[in-house]
């Protein structure tokens, strides 16, 4: 059976004591109403990291995972933060690729593929994300957009090193705009990204990699979301902002 996971990703929202106040609450909610085979994490913003993850001390229900990493080991990159420097302050995973980061910061493929090195070699999890936009949907061109996302970035990998990345799959059409992916779009998309894994993996490393779906993912439509067998959790947005509702995902599989 694959692995069960919600990810919240802030994004850039919350003061540091707003954030400390909404940890603790998923903390403390998820500890008495938190099913105990899915994975929770949340992912702050870099400055709450370290105080986060000591409110995160004792418990095992919750993890800790940063928005982003640097594509560089150290040094001159005024502003950036590495890898390293988040494994330090005991954060386990780490989101690379959003759209946001491609759309409005023009990372790369190619400098994904770095930040994937840097976060393994520090034994971060990645949490890879892919998506297409509105117009390449349009076209009919998704599958191969999203599929060409995963080889630029993933497929230098070895089969060791694939095991440890979860990606995400978030139509940017649907990111914070209340327009969710159908459970069908999600599961045909979900399908095809483990097909496409498996050409270059075989089909047992395809079929254990966590595979999340992200875009206006809510307490409403995440049940019919997680039921498709090709869909083992979520990537939350908006809606991981507000502790309740970002638990009632998180016990949205049937
Ligand atoms: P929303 O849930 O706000 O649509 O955001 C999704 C997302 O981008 C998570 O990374």
């Amino acid at each position: 059976m694959r692995r069960k996971i919600v990810a919240g990703n802030w994004k850039m929202n919350k003061t540091l004591p707003e954030g400390k106040q909404l940890a603790s609450e998923v903390i403390n909610i998820v500890a008495d109403e938190g099913p105990a085979d899915v994975e929770v994490i949340i992912n702050p913003p870099f400055i709450h990291l370290a105080p986060v993850v000591q409110l995160a001390a004792g418990q095992d229900k919750v993890k800790i995972g940063a928005q982003n990493c640097s594509e560089y080991e150290a040094g001159a990159y005024t502003g950036e933060v590495s890898a390293a420097m988040l494994r330090s302050v005991g954060v386990d995973y780490v989101i690379i690729g959003h759209s946001e980061r491609r759309q409005y910061f023009g990372e790369t493929s190619e400098q994904l593929a770095k930040k994937i090195n840097r976060a393994l070699e520090q034994e971060l999890q990645p949490i890879f994300c892919c998506g297409e936009p509105l117009e390449v949907r349009e076209e009919g061109a998704h599958f191969d957009y999203v599929c060409t996302q995963l080889t630029e970035s993933l497929f230098h990998l070895t089969r060791e090193q694939l095991a440890r990345v979860i990606i995400a799959y978030e139509p940017i059409w649907a990111i914070g705009t209340g327009q969710t992916a159908s459970a069908q779009q999600a599961q045909e998309m979900h399908a095809r990204i483990r097909a496409h894994l498996a050409t270059q993996y075989g089909e047992e490393a395809a079929n254990k990699t966590p595979i999340l779906y992200g875009g206006s993912c809510k307490p409403s439509n995440a049940r019919e979301l997680f039921a498709n067998p090709d869909v083992d959790g979520g990537l939350i947005g908006g809606a991981s902002l507000n502790a309740r509702d970002f638990v009632e995902i998180v016990k949205s599989f049937s």
